[in-house]
Order: structure tokens, then C-alpha cells, then sequence
């Protein structure tokens, strides 16, 4: 099965798979930098958006010990490694994987404390109305991460940390700040918005 979004936006088959071990690989200081920016408290709902194959939900998991944690991918391959790499927290109910899109969070609003979504907002269809979701399902007050690889290359372009900083602010996100982390080995940036 082919995709327009390839194998990056929607890993699918046995190729995907591999796609999905390796950014699970390569992406460590993603998911590491973002999960310390977003200052996770032991009680905290948080949801993740494109999780991959979920490193990033376990290390969330970590912090919000009494917490949930609920991811949505709309790759059934990374749904299944993600699962399999939190299935103790899945099995507690620390942990909730599903299928699903962005566009259409199976949530009620205003109920996460905080969300993120890592290397995935350039494959979304209509980022501000994602990012409207996004913000419905957060509570007042909650914060939304959006981490991107800050690169000249044309993919990222669109989604430079000040057009990202513009498409929160659309979405109706305040107090918009920009981190970088500086490393030009790896360089990243998160834009961080409020409900
Ligand atoms: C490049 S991967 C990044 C995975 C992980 N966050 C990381 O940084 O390693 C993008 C992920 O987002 C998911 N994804 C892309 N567009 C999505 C959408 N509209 N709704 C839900 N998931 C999406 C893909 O299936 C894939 O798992």
C-alpha cells in the first residue's frame, strides 16, 4: 500500500515498521527535550499526537506516574509498536494507544492538561484546524507542544518556529513561546502555546 504522506507521515507495512525503529532511534533528543520543556507533574493528563513507536509516551509516563496518558496515530504499524513497547502502562491504565487523526480527537473538550506532537504537524492537512482540536480538548490553562526539526531543507520550511508561533496563535493559543535547543547536530525547535 502506497500513501501520499509516505513513509514518514503514515508508516504502513514491513517498511514502516523499520521506519518506525528507526526514528524511535533517531529521535531520542526529540522526545527527551520536549517531554523536560513541557514541566510534566506526577498527576497530569497528557495527550500525544503521532506518537510513533512511543518512546515519547513512555518517558511522559514516567512523570505523570498517577497520571494518564493518551496517544492517537493514524498508522495501525506504530499503533501496534507503540503498544508493545507500553504495554505495562496500557495494562495498569496509565496508558491509552488509539488509531485515530488529529483532526478528530475522541476526547471531551477540556480535558487534557497538556499535549504535544513531535516531527508530525508537516503531514497534517489543515494545521490550524489541527491545532484547534488540539485546543479544545485541552483545559483552560493547558499547554500545547509542537517540536519541529529546524532546517533549511524545503519539507520544514513551512513550519519555521515563527510561522509555527503565527498557526498557534490562529488556532487561538496565547502566551506563544519559542525554544531551541541549540544543538546544530540536531537541531530542534518547540513552540509552546497556552489555552
Ligand atoms: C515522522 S513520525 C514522528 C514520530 C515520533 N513523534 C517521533 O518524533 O519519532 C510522524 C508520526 O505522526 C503520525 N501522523 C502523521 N499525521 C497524523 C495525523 N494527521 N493524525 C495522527 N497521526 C499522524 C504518523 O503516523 C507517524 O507515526
Amino acid at each position: 500500500m502506497t500513501t501520499k504522506l509516505g513513509q514518514a507521515g503514515k508508516p504502513h507495512g514491513i517498511i514502516g515498521r523499520v521506519v518506525g525503529w528507526i526514528m524511535g532511534r533517531y529521535n531520542c533528543p526529540d522526545n527527551e527535550w520536549t517531554i523536560a520543556l513541557l514541566e510534566i507533574s506526577t498527576r497530569n493528563a497528557i495527550l500525544e499526537v503521532g506518537f510513533g513507536p512511543g518512546q515519547a509516551v513512555e518517558l511522559a509516563a514516567i512523570k505523570a506516574s498517577e497520571g494518564l496518558i493518551a496517544g492517537i496515530d493514524h498508522s495501525v504499524e506504530m499503533v501496534a509498536a507503540a503498544s508493545r513497547l507500553n504495554k505495562i502502562g496500557i495494562a495498569n491504565g496509565q496508558i491509552e494507544l488509539r488509531l485515530g487523526t488529529v483532526m478528530e480527537l475522541p476526547y471531551r473538550d477540556s480535558f487534557f492538561d497538556k499535549a504535544f506532537s513531535i516531527n508530525c504537524i508537516y503531514f497534517w492537512d489543515n494545521p490550524v484546524a489541527a491545532l484547534r482540536e488540539l485546543r479544545r480538548v485541552l483545559k483552560p490553562e493547558g499547554r500545547l507542544a509542537i517540536t519541529v526539526r529546524e532546517s533549511d531543507h524545503s519539507v520544514y520550511q513551512a513550519f519555521k518556529p515563527e510561522k509555527l508561533a503565527e498557526l498557534l496563535k490562529q488556532a487561538g493559543f496565547c502566551s506563544i513561546e519559542t525554544h531551541r535547543d541549540g544543538d546544530p547536530s540536531h537541531p530542534l525547535a518547540c513552540v509552546i502555546g497556552v489555552k
